[in-house]
């Protein structure tokens, strides 16, 4: 009866139950978790998943939303009962008005990430969210798990990038926010419940969002470095000398670059020696002799060893194309354990130095892969573990506990969805957890929003 009812509220184009187009959205990007569900629908428009919202409420069968489904936590995958509906927002994809003088446009929740960026572009104007996964990502999905990526350190998490929004509610109520406004202080920032809440608490149908100038033109610099500690103050420095034209600061450690050369052979590497720790970093707006001078000056401050400017568009895509690789070379070596972690950047070399204590004592056979975007004291601190390994609880307790100490959080920008869902309660106090519950419950009674998912 419900399957029904969806199929005839989005219509011929609108649903599947092949399994040829159901079987890429039931697992996960890492391919460790996988569920099943009886069809995805694929509305087209915001009063079509407000009518399929409401049938969902009627039967109260969960609805899993599902954008790119590039996910690091699962957040998008049904759950293994067969009667979740999986939502696919891919046929929302209009950009429905850019307005080049207020900075702004207003876009659908299925949208790819890298379409809505050429669009800003085409209009002399910068979306500034950039990650891997732009190719294939939804907007709809990067606000709702408040992605990072790669440009946080200047521009801010995706949530600094919206100015209004529209959900649909558990009930099938259309809240529209699609203002395009800097200052609104009319009662409550609704739109702040949706953007980082993984489906939860809605679903996000499209968003207005904020544009930049265009930075000028870019210098791509890769950074050879002693210790990761060097990164944090090599930052500190550059930013007392440049101030806020550094676009991009990632921090990517030498095992990790053994990683990406052992899958892309053929890849040209910047330096012909090692090295322990690699910056990757774009400046934008800056002469090249002024941050020539200011590289020049760190690395007579020993904050460097040194260092490669790309010398053209070419060589800097290549540098960021070995950096983008990393998630792929990761997965193709098996799964490794990951941690998605910030931690104060006062703090991230006190971090560092206590976690490579703490896998040497307690967890020696445990690698680690680390990388991220220290510029935002964000770090994907992953340890990789030998097959017949069985304590990986242990480990990720033991890190999650010092993250605690150094004041940090066990989700920077991944979310988390299904796969941290219970660790939540751990590392978030009573108080905090509580008022989650309180919201989740009186916004959505019955848990038909992605079910399983955050708490
Ligand atoms: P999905 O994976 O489809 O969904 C993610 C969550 O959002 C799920 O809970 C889903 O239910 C919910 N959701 C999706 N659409 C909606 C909607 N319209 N309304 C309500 N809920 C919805 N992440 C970063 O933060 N920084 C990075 O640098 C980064 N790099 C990546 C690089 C690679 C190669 C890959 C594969 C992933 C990377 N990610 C990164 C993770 C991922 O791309 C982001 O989390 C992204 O924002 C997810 O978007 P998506 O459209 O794929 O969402
Ligand atoms: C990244 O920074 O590359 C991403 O967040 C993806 C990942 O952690 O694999
Ligand atoms: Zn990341």
């Amino acid at each position: 009866m419900l399957i029904e009812q969806l199929k005839k509220i989005v219509g011929p184009k609108g649903w599947s139950t092949d399994s040829i187009d159901l079987e890429p959205k039931l697992t996960d990007w890492r391919g460790t978790v996988s569920g099943t569900t009886p069809i995805v629908v694929s509305p087209a428009t915001t009063e079509e998943v407000a009518a399929i919202v409401r049938a969902c409420a009627e039967s109260k069968v969960g609805l899993v939303p599902q954008g790119g489904n590039t996910g690091m936590c699962a957040g998008a995958i049904p759950d293994k009962s067969g009667t979740q509906i999986l939502l696919c927002l891919a046929r929302m994809n209009t950009i429905r008005d850019i307005d080049a003088i207020n900075y702004s446009m207003e876009v659908e929740a299925g949208c790819i990430l890298q379409d809505v960026q050429d669009a800003a572009s085409d209009v002399d104007r910068l979306f500034a969210l950039s990650l891997g996964a732009e190719g294939s990502c939804q907007i709809g999905g990067n606000l709702s798990t408040n992605a990072g990526g790669v440009n946080v350190v200047r521009y801010g998490t995706a949530r600094a990038q919206v100015l209004g929004l529209e959900a649909v509610l558990a009930d099938g109520t259309i809240v529209s926010s699609l203002r395009s406004l800097r200052k609104d202080t009319a009662g409550y920032d609704l739109k702040q419940l949706f953007i980082g809440s993984e489906g939860t608490l809605g679903i996000i149908t499209a968003a207005t969002l904020k544009l930049f100038p265009l930075p000028g033109a870019k210098t791509t610099v890769m950074i050879a470095l002693q210790s990761s500690g060097q990164a944090v103050r090599l930052l500190s420095y550059l930013r007392s000398k440049i101030g806020d034209r550094i676009e991009a600061f990632e921090l990517v450690s030498s095992f990790v670059f053994g990683l990406i050369k052992k899958h892309l052979p053929d890849s040209k590497q910047p330096f012909d020696d090692d090295s322990p720790w690699y910056v990757l970093a774009d400046f934008a707006g800056i002469a090249e002799e002024d941050l020539q001078q200011a590289l020049m000056a760190a690395m007579e401050a020993e904050l460097v060893i040194d260092v490669v400017i790309a010398k053209n568009a070419a060589e800097a895509a290549g540098m960021w194309h070995l950096r983008h690789s990393i998630s792929e070379s990761e997965r193709a070596e098996g799964e490794a354990l990951k941690h998605d972690i910030s931690v104060p950047i006062s703090r991230f070399e006190e971090f560092l130095t206590r976690g490579d204590s703490l896998l040497a004592e307690r967890f020696p056979e445990g690698q680690l892969i680390a990388f991220g975007h220290v510029g935002d004291g964000n770090l994907h601190y992953n340890v990789a573990l030998p097959a017949g390994f069985k304590r990986h609880q242990e480990v990720t307790e033991a890190i999650y506990t010092l993250l605690l100490e150094v004041g940090g959080s066990i989700s920077a920008e991944h979310g988390i969805g299904m796969v941290k869902r219970q660790d939540l309660p751990k590392y978030r106090n009573s108080g905090e957890i509580r008022l989650m519950r309180t919201l989740k419950k009186s916004l959505d009674p019955d848990n038909i929003l992605n079910p399983g998912k955050v708490i």
